[in-house]
């Protein structure tokens, strides 16, 4: 990698949803009733809410996380022919209680043993973001919980990585940014992040600009790479 290495890194700063947080355990835990239709509209759910936040973003027309994710549900419900207005409440619900990632906790004290800070950036709404993190025990492990909802407007505008840095009070080079998704990674890179971006699912790196600086499989992964960095 031609990329600078993670030397002097006094942050990792976390995506949410996807990299800390499974957003299929949802659907996963209370979309019985979907049978088989359940793995496409858990996927086509995720897109559609991605997608919103990426059009509302260019349309000028921002509405928090807990809204489009909403919005996305009810497309991919619509798509695959549901109305069931308590099955759509209860996935909703669920939202707030997603899984953590196994990965995640041992992850983040092992960052914080070795001294670094640690923070979320997400595009998550305060409320939702929080009950999230909470209900998965994962409150103590992090310095700060930060919501795009204070740039008002959504990842990958810089704006939002700003925050981080404001936040933080570190700057953008000392920060490593984790995200599962490629394009949260492409954003955070070209940003200045040193992106780390973790690759769950075997999915390849988006043709836009800002690389990452690292890929790992696993958050257990992280810990190593950055105390390898900065012994070395
Ligand atoms: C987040 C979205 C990108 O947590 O998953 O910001």
């Amino acid at each position: 990698m031609t990329e600078p290495a993670f030397d002097d890194i006094a942050a990792c700063v976390f995506d949410a949803y996807g990299t800390l947080f499974d957003v299929h355990s949802a659907v996963e835990r209370g979309g019985a009733a979907l049978g088989g239709k359940a793995a496409a509209v858990s996927a086509l759910w995720r897109q559609k809410q991605l997608e919103y936040t990426w059009l509302r973003s260019l349309m000028g027309a921002h509405a928090d996380f807990r809204q489009v994710t909403e919005d996305g549900l009810d497309y991919a419900l619509a798509v695959h022919g549901v109305e069931d207005t308590a099955l759509k409440s209860r996935l909703m619900e669920l939202y707030l209680t997603l899984d953590a990632y196994p990965d995640a906790a041992g992850c983040l004290e092992a960052l914080r043993a070795a001294g670094l800070a640690t923070a979320i950036l997400s595009n998550g709404e305060p409320e939702m973001l929080g009950a999230a993190v909470s209900s998965a025990g994962l409150s103590p492990l992090f310095d700060d919980v930060l919501s795009v909802e204070e740039a008002g407007i959504f990842k990958p505008d810089p704006r939002t990585y700003q925050l981080a840095v404001d936040r933080l009070q570190v700057p953008a080079g000392s920060i490593c940014f984790v995200s599962t998704n490629a394009w949260d990674a492409a954003g955070a890179a070209y940003f200045g992040f040193r992106v780390a971006w973790l690759d769950r699912f075997g999915q390849r790196l988006e043709q836009l600009p800002g690389a990452p600086a690292a890929v790992i499989g696993g958050l257990d992964e992280l810990p190593g790479l950055l105390n390898r960095q900065r012994n070395g």
